[in-house]
């Protein structure tokens, strides 16, 4: 239970051999024929017949070679559509791509992430190596400059991203995409594109520290790893950080983390990171509450081995809270923001908890543990207690917490469940802009039947009906009045194939909604004088 010297060092060699995004992403003032590149990316919305604007003046340049393919039918302007043309010396750039954007009725900053994506995977896989692009979408689309540039930047980060930590030969075989850069003649409106790229490599590299930490096998993120990568995201963006051990944990009273956590021995961690974009207002606060399963077995309630090595990934939520803090500590909204992630590991060991076994959570419940398989909720509640004694007030977990929510949603949407309908709704908000979905499920007083335990206040496991409701209802015994959300993103988290701005693997969602919430819910509260005061 004590490795904190050799666990350090090992820490060091991983943080080294893992990948770093080599994408630079630049915006130039310039005419669009006159750049050297190998390659011009320009765009065409569906059915258009004669392309405009850039699109029209490149086709013009090429002696209407656009406007041929598409009378021939082989360029339509699908979304995700790739069409590379050699120029042959006609223009500067050698290769002109025509990037589809789909129907204009159905336009919007989501589709350039995505667009934006495929297109650098696509020059990616011809072994062009940088691009020069327009800025989808900020001149016929109507999208605000700064929109298109972060978009832009979004999208290609996180779609060139590829998790190659443990392959020998990884970048033998494919090129490395190395430059993007948007053009924009007008200067104002490139100065806007630049700020929103800059904001947009911010935002996708959080979500990437977050892909990494799920991506990585389970003996590699440990509890302690985790604290790691926390505390180099702390010393980064100057937040403050505090790791608890478990010693502590147990003298504070967190029964519930701390009997998922006797059946390992890895340490687990309690870790905490605090920013303070308000300190004159405390009670102008958000708590970011993640569950940080570094492997879930079951525990004694062993899952069965088929498809097992998943739940490397159910850290996801921990993983997600730290990538937010990551941009949240470069964008200093001016709010408060704690984070809570509880790490550690469920596992079968000699000293493991039991089925039958009652623990006592920090406010004093009791929980019967019917299936030690449902240990996310149990973890999750001491971190909630935890995040209500330093007064915050307004509370969002993010946990892959059941396989129900799988079977309910799959993997379009994340589940959200709460408490109160304006923080509810603002998280979906917040989703719209950074285009990753929620869908609220209800938490009906019908529904509580379902956790009643004979012998405590309430039993871990509400068996086959509801599962996903039933499970965020004994959160909800934990937040002791607070405004609480509650996101199961045991589907969203990762993806089963290449799609858009995602790859296989890790998603990092909802580190981007995160942000955008702790973003939202300050300029909410600035015109506004804060009446209620911090517990
Ligand atoms: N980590 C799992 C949930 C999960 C399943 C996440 C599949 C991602 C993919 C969670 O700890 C769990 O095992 N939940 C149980 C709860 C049940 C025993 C009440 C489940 O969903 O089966
Ligand atoms: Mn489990
Ligand atoms: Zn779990």
């Amino acid at each position: 239970m004590t490795t904190t010297k050799p666990e350090a060092a090992k820490a060091k060699k991983s943080t080294k051999s893992a990948k770093t995004e080599v994408l630079a992403i630049d915006v130039q003032s310039a005419d669009l024929t006159d750049i050297e590149t190998p390659a011009l990316v320009v765009n065409l919305f569906r059915g258009v017949k004669k392309p405009g604007g850039a699109t029209g003046a490149v086709d013009k340049a090429l002696g209407g070679i656009i406007t041929q393919l598409i009378e021939d039918g082989e360029i339509r302007g699908s979304a995700g559509e790739t069409t590379l043309i050699h120029t042959l010396g006609k223009i500067k750039p050698s290769r002109v791509l025509v990037a589809g954007l789909g129907p204009r009725d159905k336009f919007d900053v989501q589709v350039v992430r995505r667009v934006s994506a495929e297109v650098v995977r696509f020059l990616r896989r011809k072994g062009i190596s940088s691009t020069v692009t327009i800025a989808h979408g900020a001149g016929i689309g109507g999208l605000d400059p700064q929109e298109s540039g972060q978009a832009i930047a979004e999208g290609a980060h996180l779609g060139l991203y590829k998790f190659g930590t443990y392959l020998t030969n990884n970048g033998d075989a494919t090129t490395e995409f190395e430059r993007l850069t948007v053009v924009e003649l007008d200067t104002a409106r490139a100065k806007a594109i630049d700020a929103g790229v800059k904001l947009g490599c911010t935002v996708a590299q959080a979500a990437i520290t977050a892909r990494n930490m799920v991506n990585e096998p389970a003996n590699h993120m440990t509890p302690s790893r985790m604290a790691d990568v926390a505390r180099k995201v702390a010393s980064e963006r100057g937040l403050n950080i505090e790791i608890m051990e478990n010693a502590q944990m147990k003298k504070m009273g967190m029964g519930a983390f701390m009997g998922v956590a006797q059946g390992t021995n890895e340490p687990a961690k309690l870790i905490i990171l605090r920013y303070d974009g308000d300190p004159g207002h405390p009670e102008n606060n958000l708590g970011l509450i993640g569950k940080g399963i570094t492997f879930d077995t079951g525990g004694i309630s062993l899952k069965p081995p088929g498809g097992m090595e998943a739940m490397k990934g159910d850290m996801a939520g921990g993983a997600s809270v730290i990538g937010a803090m990551e941009i949240i500590g470069q964008t200093k909204p001016k709010i408060n923001v704690l984070a809570v992630i509880a790490a550690t590991e469920n596992m079968p060991g000699a000293s493991a908890q039991r089925p039958g076994d009652v623990v006592r959570a920090m406010n004093g419940k009791t929980i019967e543990v019917i299936n030690t398989d449902a240990e996310g909720r149990l973890v999750l509640a001491d971190a909630l207690c935890y995040a209500r004694e330093q007064g915050i007030t307004r509370l969002v977990d993010v946990a892959t917490l059941t396989g129900a929510m799988v079977t309910t949603l799959g993997k379009a949407c994340t589940g959200i469940m709460g408490n109160d309908d304006t923080l509810v709704q603002q998280t979906i908000d917040a989703g719209k802009k950074t285009g990753e979905k929620f869908w609220e499920l209800p938490m009906f007083d019908e529904y509580k039947d379902l956790i009643r335990s004979d012998v405590a206040d309430m039993k871990n496991s509400g068996g086959r009906q509801a599962g996903s409701i039933s499970a965020a209802l004994l959160l909800a015994e934990f937040v002791d009045g607070a405004a609480w959300v509650h996101l199961d993103i045991a589907g969203t988290s990762t993806s089963d194939k290449v799609s858009g701005y995602l790859v296989k693997g890790a998603t990092g969602v909802p580190v981007r909604t995160l942000a955008q919430l702790a973003a939202d819910l300050a300029a909410a509260s600035k015109p506004k004088k804060s009446k209620t005061k911090a517990k």
